[in-house]
């Protein structure tokens, strides 16, 4: 007589059961399924792609890098800069400032584990909206975001995008809290004319020419 109590269902998550989400991440098991300890989650960076600066301050994390390869900055201006490829394994201890970015012309696809449920309930929170899923994980996840960083390196790579995010424009023209974010946040506005350069720009051009400019540049 066997002592599992487990079906095969329980233990095998094949690729075709990993959970879609709003955000850029595939949910392959929540913290429900593993007793609250970690989640399992599939993400992907696109050529040209960061997937921005910011720290947790609940959650330990960890990735394995499937395929291709991603620069990493891990501590801020300043801090570890590494490359890691297909077969490394990151670890983003809790608290410290990370983020990556792809500077190949494929995407890269890797699996992060993250401690307790506080990511999880981040990437949930896509489904309400950018500015509430990053309101809202400044104020109860213990996340933060770390914008101007981010900037500084899309700037010093040339990067063209934001992973995760997967910020659609016409939502955001939609979303009042994004309207005053571009009101009250300059690095923000900075980051939305630097995206504009391409396609962006046309989108967020009748919302932009409200705002006031930055400054030492025109509008
Ligand atoms: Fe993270």
């Amino acid at each position: 007589m066997s002592s599992i109590d487990y079906s095969v269902q329980d233990l095998l998550i094949r690729p075709a059961d990993h959970e879609e989400t709003s955000a850029d991440m595939k949910i392959i098991a929540r913290t429900a399924r593993l007793s609250g300890h970690f989640s399992v989650m599939l993400g992907e960076v696109r050529p040209g792609e960061i997937l921005g600066f910011h720290s947790h301050q609940n959650e330990d994390q960890h990735m394995y890098i499937i395929d291709g390869e991603l620069h990493f900055e891990v501590g801020g201006a300043g801090g570890l800069r590494f490359t890691a490829g297909a077969g490394d394994n990151v670890l983003k201890p809790r608290s410290s400032s990370h983020g990556f970015w792809n500077l190949t012309d494929k995407t890269v696809h890797y699996i992060e584990t993250s401690t307790q449920d506080g990511f999880e309930t981040f990437v949930d929170s896509r489904s309400d909206g950018l500015m509430a899923m990053l309101g809202g994980a400044t104020e109860e996840l213990g996340m933060s975001f770390e914008t101007d960083r981010t900037l500084e390196v899309m700037k010093e790579f040339g990067l063209t995008g934001i992973a995760g995010a997967n910020a659609n424009p016409e939502e955001l023209i939609r979303d009042p809290q994004f309207h005053e974010a571009m009101r009250t946040n300059e690095t923000l506005r900075e980051m939305v004319f630097y995206l504009g350069g391409a396609a962006l720009k046309d989108k967020f051009q009748g919302l932009i020419g409200k705002l006031p400019p930055l400054p030492g540049r025109g509008r």
